[in-house]
């Protein structure tokens, strides 16, 4: 029997989000110290394809739950790699990524399984799906999860890459002068991205002109936060996540257990703070001098965040 593991890392957005499903630009890195793995087993002959997914304790078998979100994963990978009939596999999949914490677990698990599945059906070098053929299945587990994904959230778990992303345009990568330090938070708030992204939409739609602005100011503050991180100016950083952060709060996505862990991570010394993903909870991310990175994440241990990572943007 074979078995071939794969993984696909979590993600962050550093700055953009609800913003970039209006076409404005977002900024995303894979936060690779979370992950999700899909381990693929063959399977005695006839007994089909199971997937299991300890951690939210499920248990399905692929053929009686077509319209399930991991069973779509699998599947689409199925027939994108030719093969017809159902294969014998137990496929296992894992996550130390948050769920439903803004940090793209649904997308890395997708990833992972699609990943897992090309991998052992070992093609031969020009055969191999690309990770574009990946994405684009991701993308279309997401819609599953709420009607409109930008498709961020797929692309930089999938290319496992700092991402300047515009919706329906190639994503870039952009040039990272000097590293820097963030430090993520978890609130240990569950949040939907389905249910947040559709109440901004139904916001816009009752009030067009401000939201539009809103989205504009967001799209200002990303495109100056790109010009900083490609000339090394990591200080500009801080203030420009307070200020998104501000804009985000206007849309009615923040919380109080974001604000008072920001609140926190700022008064630690972190340079600037927010959240990032669709909000209402879920994880911040705050942006500190590598000598502050164990006193705000201790401040914000203590103060009540369910879990911190220290991730480093670029090498
Ligand atoms: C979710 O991680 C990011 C949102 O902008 C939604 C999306 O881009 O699809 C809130």
């Amino acid at each position: 029997m074979t078995t071939t593991t794969a993984t696909a890392p979590g993600k962050v957005i550093l700055f953009g989000e609800h913003a970039v499903v209006y076409a404005r630009p977002a900024i995303a890195v894979p936060v690779a110290k979370v992950k999700a793995t899909a381990t693929l087993t063959d399977a005695l002959a006839g007994t089909g394809c199971t997937i299991s997914a300890p951690d939210i304790c499920a248990h399905i078998r692929l053929s009686s739950h077509q319209q399930d979100p991991l069973a779509l994963a699998v599947r689409l990978a199925i027939e994108e790699a030719g093969i017809e009939a159902e294969p014998d596999w137990q496929i296992t999949v894992r996550s130390d990524i948050p769920i439903a914490g803004g940090m793209g677990s649904g997308a890395a698990v997708s990833a992972a399984m699609a990943n897992a599945v090309f991998a052992h059906c070992r093609f031969p070098a020009h055969r191999r799906p690309t990770d574009e053929t990946v994405n684009r299945i991701v993308y279309e587990v997401e819609k599953r999860h709420h009607a409109h994904p930008s498709g961020i959230d797929n692309t930089v778990v999938v290319y496992a890459q700092p991402v300047w992303f515009v919706r329906g345009q190639p994503p870039q990568r952009f040039d990272i002068a000097r590293p820097f330090h963030l430090v993520i938070a978890d609130t240990g708030v569950a949040s939907s991205t389905a249910a947040v992204v559709s109440d901004v939409r139904r916001a816009r739609e009752r009030d067009s002109q401000v939201y539009e602005e809103i989205f504009d100011g967001i799209g200002e503050i990303t495109v100056a936060a790109r010009q900083a991180i490609a000339s090394g100016d990591v200080n500009a950083l801080g203030p420009l996540m307070q200020e998104n952060q501000r804009l985000l709060r206007q849309i009615n996505v923040s919380s109080e257990a974001l604000e008072r862990l920001i609140a926190i991570a700022e008064d630690a010394g972190a340079s600037g703070a927010k959240l990032s993903g669709a909000g209402r909870g879920g994880n911040l991310i705050c942006v500190v001098e590598s000598d502050s990175v164990e006193k705000v994440r201790k401040a914000l241990q203590t103060g009540g965040a369910v879990g911190t990572v220290v991730t480093q943007v670029g090498s």
